[in-house]
């Protein structure tokens, strides 16, 4: 028998990050990119000395409590950890991490695009052009917002809002944003950005507005209606963090009334079957599915990370990335 530890991985990862994995761990890997349900988390649980899962597996409290005592450390792969119960993990002392940074750059990618998506109406036309519904051409025809020298407010600038706020400088945004603690003077200088205290603050100074916070109980529905309402009339909204810092009945009547003019989003309360059905009709949406960080740069670099992290923890240290 291998004295290697055993590492479940839950879903198929890039050859290169199997191939690593392979090596350093005796894996039970998911060739046939299976979803598991709890049962078989908690099943799987008692073969395995680690978990690498994605925001695809739900580690809920009863399934942290119900893991075999042989599982030490959960190393996600994604930046999200809102999918583990942590405080449930840190009590059973299971040790959590997760991947951030390598993902930003294809994140801030993908806000680009929900963004543009959004203030061009590329759900409409595309619509056009792929059902051959494109009889005309007129000055009059498919006019939606331009973005360039408009605003652009944060909520959550992180990593990944940073990376997002730079991209939109190079439309010749102004960045506005909020943040918990105010970046360092040299930071936000550099990102020519105007800081506001609060998120009420900062929503009249949005025309575009792009989330970036993580999904945490203080967050749920963050962007409700009293919010929606502080808006400039046909702001845009970008979501491509979490689909729960959202209230979608919101969102969806501001879309409606045309108060919000128009959303790019990329994640979803719900997803990926049980999103608000508006959202796959309503012509002002312009929806992609949960693809922030999905290229193949990122995704190895996602696996390299997660696998430093279980290295440092075999080896006995702190992993880079704990978060419980
Ligand atoms: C992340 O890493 O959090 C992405 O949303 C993919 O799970």
């Amino acid at each position: 028998m291998s004295d290697k530890p055993v590492l479940f991985v839950t879903r198929k990862l890039p050859d290169a990050v199997e191939a690593r994995i392979q090596r350093d761990f005796d894996a039970i890997l998911n060739p046939d990119d299976r979803l598991y349900g709890p049962e078989d988390l908690i099943d799987m649980s008692a073969k395995a000395d680690a978990i690498m899962p994605c925001h695809s597996e739900h580690f809920t409290a009863d399934v942290i409590r119900r893991l075999d005592g042989r599982v030490k450390v959960i190393a996600n792969f994604s930046v999200g950890y809102d999918h583990v119960d942590v405080a449930a993990a840190k009590e059973k002392g299971i040790v959590v991490t997760n991947t951030p940074d390598v993902l930003s750059d294809a994140t801030a990618e993908i806000a680009m695009l929900c963004m543009l998506g959004a203030a061009r109406r590329a759900t409409e036309g595309v619509g056009l052009v792929r059902e051959a519904g494109w009889k005309d051409w007129s000055p009059a025809f498919m006019v939606g917002r331009q973005v360039t020298a408009k605003r652009f407010g944060v909520i959550g600038m992180g990593r990944v809002g940073q990376v997002t706020a730079k991209r939109a400088r190079g439309f010749d945004m102004a960045v506005h944003y909020t943040k918990r603690s105010r970046l360092d003077s040299e930071v936000e200088h550099a990102l020519g950005a105007t800081y506001h205290e609060t998120i009420e603050d900062l929503l009249p100074h949005c025309d575009v507005l792009s989330l970036h916070c993580p999904a945490t109980p203080d967050t749920k529905g963050l962007l409700n209606a009293e919010r929606i309402a502080l808006l400039p009339e046909g702001a845009i909204v970008v979501n491509t963090a979490r689909g729960a810092i959202i209230d979608d009945a919101a969102l969806i009547a501001a879309l409606k009334s045309g108060h919000v003019g128009a959303a790019g989003l990329d994640v979803y309360n719900g997803e990926p079957r049980d999103i608000a059905e508006e959202y796959r009709r309503l012509p002002n949406v312009f929806g992609l599915p949960h693809i922030g960080s999905a290229t193949e740069e990122t995704r190895i670099a996602m696996g390299n990370r997660a696998l430093d992290n279980l290295d440092a923890f075999f080896r006995g240290e702190a992993p880079g990335d704990r978060v419980a």
